[in-house]
């Protein structure tokens, strides 16, 4: 039953609730997406236009996990709605962001936001992006849900500045997965136990914040994989970025862990001069001898089962088999 919150909601018995069939993924992500489409209007002609070009693309992963946790909760639909497209918000405008700092060139398969419209812009149009959520949020009317929004937004900062502090660096496994955590794995988190957080059922909370962290991480490490094993037209970004910028991820960690004398010192080799042309190929083909991508995979499907662990613990509906094909999806992703 949802009783708090939500100005301008109303709310809506159990009874109520469960005469709806359930939505389909596309159909929340639909929702999302008109949501953040609303909820972006502005007259400065500058923003509109370079909002509608970095809004457009994206799987919409988190606002579908924050839709069906939302609704799983009982949440009326046009409080998931409000919920998923604020939750998306911070993430593109994380992303956009992010592309400043990496000085990416391709994201969702077109020009990044700052190699269309250069870096000020790029800037600004995170800065509106963030802040509009706030204000979906503060409409919204959960204390609670912006405080632990506001965290997650906070991680995601600190661990792009972890991240940055580290670039050129041969970082430890813990640090890696400490980074990873902050800057991906706590959005994740949070749109998982969003609803469950404004219906006030804490121990609910807990158990989706852990399946969102873990279904995060996996993401994460998943996306690290692709972006040694996938090719540009396929992921919609440059291949190779990571190794190139010195991020050290983990497919790098697994092959140092994996190596023989010989290979780890080629890798250091190799880390050291990043920038010239080949030594990413030749790095890729030492992962794939000593299986380090399989390994990095597995680590995917360890985070994956976690997640999956924490749903066998909540009352089985509809919307529980969708968060565990959201979960799985993980191990298939390759863009
Ligand atoms: C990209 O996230 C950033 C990472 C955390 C790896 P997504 O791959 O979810 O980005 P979009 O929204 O689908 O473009
Ligand atoms: C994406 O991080 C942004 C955050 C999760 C904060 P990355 O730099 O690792 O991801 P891509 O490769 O640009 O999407
Ligand atoms: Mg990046
Ligand atoms: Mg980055």
């Amino acid at each position: 039953m949802y009783q708090r919150g939500f100005a301008g909601s109303v709310a809506m018995t159990t009874a109520a609730h469960q005469e709806v069939a359930c939505l389909s993924p596309t159909q929340r992500r639909l929702r999302a997406r008109r949501a953040v489409e609303a909820s972006v209007g502005t007259d400065v002609a500058h923003a509109e236009e370079v909002l509608g070009y970095s809004l457009a693309g994206g799987k919409g992963m988190r606002a579908l996990i924050a839709h069906t946790c939302g609704d799983y909760c009982q949440l009326p639909l046009d409080v998931c709605d409000k919920i998923a497209a604020a939750i998306e918000m911070i993430h593109v405008a994380c992303l956009v962001h992010d592309d400043v700092v990496d000085d990416a060139e391709t994201r969702r398969h077109q020009a990044s936001t700052n190699c269309q419209y250069g870096n000020p812009s790029a800037v600004l149009i995170g800065d509106f992006l963030y802040s509009r959520a706030s204000q979906l949020l503060c409409d919204a009317g959960s204390l609670r849900l912006m405080a632990k929004l506001a965290d997650a937004t906070n991680l995601l900062a600190q661990g792009e500045l972890i991240q940055l502090a580290n670039a050129g660096t041969l970082q430890r496994t813990d640090v890696y997965l400490d980074m990873i955590w902050r800057k991906t794995a706590a959005l994740f988190a949070v749109a998982a136990e969003a609803g469950a957080t404004v219906v006030g059922d804490e121990q609910l909370a807990a158990r989706l914040h852990v399946f969102g962290r873990e279904a995060g991480l996996a993401f994460q490490i998943g996306d690290d994989c692709i972006d040694y094993e996938g090719r540009e037209d396929e992921i919609g970004k440059n291949p190779g970025g990571d190794f190139a910028e010195g991020k050290v991820t983990m497919p790098f960690l697994c092959a140092l862990e994996l190596a023989d004398e010989r290979q780890q010192r080629e890798l250091h080799e190799l880390f050291k001069c990043r920038e010239q042309s080949g030594s990413f190929a030749q790095a890729r083909s030492i992962l794939e001898e000593v299986g380090a991508l399989e390994k990095a995979r597995q680590k995917v499907s360890e985070h994956v089962a976690l997640a999956v662990r924490q749903l066998e613990q909540i009352p089985n509906r509809e919307h529980v088999g969708q968060l565990h094909q959201i979960a799985e999806a993980m191990l298939a992703r390759n863009r």
